[in-house]
């Protein structure tokens, strides 16, 4: 059997190029070797408040980024889930066989509990709606990056349980990611991963920013004390930008080191920016072409949904049978 991948992303902040380069860009290239779901999870993105317009206006431009990246909807499946209702029904029945103490423990958990004036429960439920994202469609391959580890653990510790409970019911989606993409950091602080959420101008390069903002962001980027490039002794900046550049243009380390071996950093940012502008431009090109058509891009989102409700609801339906939840017989 093709085994089946499934993600998920937030839409909330802007995808930018640690995304595509660490996730999307990677799903497309790997979306015909397997069965492929990936969710566009407003659900979870509004365990932190989101402004309504925006919300609704970023669930539509990350679907239309999804397919300007190169998802092949005739064969990957684009799902807005809150579109397909049970996975919010799986994860009230997943929630009530997950201990507080797993919960409690996430580390994601705390660190946006403390961030916040007042914690919503949703917040502290986040984990279980993405481990019935995942197990409402007995996914195998969750390519997620480190972050989102111990969700992923915690997904297969809830399958467990429900499994040792009831019975047999739910796929282990596997823990070893055979789908690994680049880890791009900050450009203005290379010590912490690209985030959607930081707001500084100079951190991150969003997929529909124009060529003079990405061109600003990059050349901005933190370097290092050294004359140019050495990749002995090179600080995490430098290698960043290396390794923007790499997963870009897929050269190999031999010609990295050939062609940037003691580059000035004025020259190596040049690079690096043309590099990034002529892979987001074709990207950008279809985004605006996609956009311009909104019946299409709803037309592909209610199709997405139409083929894994299906599944989705007959996960539901054995889940509340296993439970002994009332269901219809005939
Ligand atoms: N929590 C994930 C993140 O913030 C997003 C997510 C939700 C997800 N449901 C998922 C990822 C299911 C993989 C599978 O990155």
């Amino acid at each position: 059997m093709t085994p089946r991948v499934l993600s998920g992303i937030q839409p909330s902040g802007n995808l930018h190029i640690g995304n595509y380069l660490g996730a999307l860009g990677n799903w497309v290239k790997m979306q015909h070797d397997y069965e492929s779901i990936f969710c566009i999870v407003d659900l979870h993105a509004i365990t932190v408040y989101q402004k309504p317009e925006e919300l609704r206006a970023k669930v539509r431009e990350i679907a239309a980024l999804f397919l300007a990246a190169g998802i092949d909807p005739q064969h990957s499946r684009i799902v807005v889930q809150s579109t397909v209702a049970a996975h919010s029904e799986l994860a009230w029945l997943l929630t009530c066989v997950t201990p507080m103490g797993w919960l409690e423990r996430m580390t994601q958990f705390k660190a946006k509990a403390a961030a916040q004036e007042s914690v919503g429960d949703g917040l502290f439920q986040y984990p279980v709606l993405m481990a019935a994202d995942i197990l409402l469609y007995q996914a195998n391959i969750v390519p997620v990056g480190e972050d989102q580890m111990q969700h992923l653990e915690l997904a297969r510790d809830i399958a467990q349980r429900f499994n040792s409970l009831y019975g047999e019911t739910f796929t282990m989606p596997a823990t070893r990611l055979p789908l690994v993409g680049a880890r791009v950091m900050g450009l203005d602080d290379p010590t912490a991963k690209m985030s959607k959420s930081a707001t500084g101008s100079g951190h991150a390069v969003a997929l529909l920013d124009p060529p003079a903002t990405i061109k600003k962001t990059i050349m901005r980027a933190t370097t290092d004390s050294n004359p140019g490039v050495d990749f002995e002794t090179m600080g995490p900046g430098v290698q960043n930008l290396l390794n923007i550049f790499q997963a870009f243009s897929d050269w190999t380390n031999d010609q990295m080191k050939a062609h940037f071996t003691g580059m000035r950093y004025g020259d190596l940012k040049k690079q690096v920016t043309e590099m990034t502008i002529s892979k987001l431009e074709p990207i950008q090109k279809r985004y605006a072409e996609i956009v311009a058509d909104p019946g299409y891009l709803e037309g592909i989102i209610r199709a997405g949904a139409d083929a894994v409700r299906p599944t989705a609801d007959a996960t539901v339906r054995l889940v509340k049978e296993r439970m002994g939840i009332y269901t219809e017989t005939a």
